[in-house]
């Protein structure tokens, strides 16, 4: 017998994520995955990850396994402060730091926190996915905004804005999840002008700038304009799995996130937010970090290398940092024709449509697809890229020239 469950209207709204259903197929031996946005294995830090949950249950015992405060472990927000101050000369308190279930869960709490139904919410096209699912559960109306190769369109936000009003405005500056751009400083200071003139709110979402290869870091979007809030993440530098990444918000606002914080969750994991401080500690980070960087920069160069080589017809931003290329295939090519082939050619990688938000784009987005580079190797990497070349999609094999992305 067929049952009518009552489920809320509002989860009409949220798509499961394509990239979940590509990884399902991608452990098939003699698959290569340009799919998900996966550190590589061989670079997350097991060894000294046991270590420090050793050292942790022997020394606080019972205490590491307790419950604990809703902010996050205090020690480990300062040392997150810490390192702003180093980085960039940013003043950040601890107080001003909450610890999430990976930045994933800051979203969800933002779009909590921040949106009613229709309540504007600027997205850059493309954007992150899972930014875009976390945002629609609250139904927001989004709107689109331009991206170039030297990061957001701000003529085409400030427009936007004009017209739709305030309400968040979702970035994320450094090497952009998908399409590798950053935005460059005169971007961010017009982005804070922005903010401050109209009232948007920026949500800057920063979970690669450590992953930097070539060029020089910029100040977060932050540092120009305090009220932005401001998510970092482990996941990309340490290990996504212990799930642990952070908003840095003001009084105001984090005394509103703690009380959205508990009702969802509690805490984050005590245990694995005591480990990872404890790894932090012990382990000489910067060379962890400059490993990641030589190998992922390695990567990147075999990647854009190897589309120069075979497959001069796509076309891309080079990223100078970050996991992944976007490219734009040659006029008439389709992207989710292209996955399906890739995949029987034991290649995966994901689909530009869903990328764009939901029934806006999603035309423009079929001209496009994403590779991560920082899960394969050097000679997967070359051969991935081979096969993809070498697939029979039915268009002349010439360059585009009216590009979303003015690379
Ligand atoms: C732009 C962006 N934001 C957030 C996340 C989620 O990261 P976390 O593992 O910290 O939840 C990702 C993961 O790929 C991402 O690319």
């Amino acid at each position: 017998m067929e049952t009518t469950l009552p489920f809320a209207e509002r989860v009409n709204a949220v798509r499961g994520s394509r990239i979940r259903e590509i990884l399902k197929v991608t452990d098939r031996p003699g698959m290569i995955s340009f799919a998900g946005g996966m550190p590589d294995p061989r670079l997350l830090p097991a060894p000294a990850i046991r270590a420090a949950a050793d050292r942790v249950l022997t020394r606080d015992g019972e205490a590491a396994l307790q419950y604990s405060i809703s902010e996050g472990l205090y020690d480990l927000r300062a040392w997150i402060a810490e390192r702003y101050r180093a980085r960039f000369g940013l003043n950040v308190s601890p107080a001003s730091i909450l610890i999430t279930n990976g930045s994933q869960q800051a979203l969800d709490l933002i779009g909590k926190l921040f949106l009613e139904k229709n309540t504007p919410v600027y997205l850059e096209r493309p954007s992150y996915l899972g930014a875009i699912q976390a945002f629609a559960l609250y139904e927001p109306r989004f709107v689109g905004v331009g991206l170039h190769a030297a990061g957001t369109d701000t003529d085409d936000l400030r427009r936007s804005v004009q017209r739709n009003g305030p309400g968040l405005f979702y970035s994320v500056p450094n090497f952009q999840n998908p399409a590798g751009t950053t935005t460059d400083l005169a971007g961010r200071e017009r982005i804070a002008a922005l903010a401050r003139t109209t009232g948007i709110l920026p949500v800057e979402d920063d979970p690669y700038s450590e992953l930097r290869f070539n060029g020089r870091d910029l100040p977060p979007i932050r540092a120009l304009y305090p009220p932005t809030l401001l998510l970092g993440s482990f996941s990309k530098i340490v290990a996504p799995g212990m799930r642990l990444g952070w908003i840095v918000a003001g009084p105001e606002v984090m005394r509103r996130l703690v009380a959205v914080k508990q009702a969802s969750d509690l805490h984050t994991n005590v245990f694995a937010q005591k480990v990872l401080l404890e790894f932090l500690r012990e382990v000489d980070l910067e060379r962890h970090i400059a490993g990641l960087r030589a190998a992922y920069g390695r990567n990147r160069d075999a990647m854009v290398d190897a589309l120069r080589v075979f497959w001069p017809a796509v076309r891309f931003v080079v990223p100078e940092g970050g996991m992944f290329l976007w490219c734009e295939l040659p006029p008439g090519a389709s992207a989710e024709e292209l996955a399906t082939l890739a995949l029987e050619a034991n290649v995966a990688l994901v689909p530009g449509g869903p990328f764009f938000i939901p029934g806006l784009g999603a035309d423009a987005g079929d001209r496009f697809f994403r590779l991560n580079f920082s899960n394969s190797t050097v000679d997967e990497i070359k051969t991935g890229i081979r096969r993809l070349a070498a697939l029979p999609l039915g268009v002349a094999n010439e360059r585009a020239n009216n590009s979303i992305l003015h690379v």
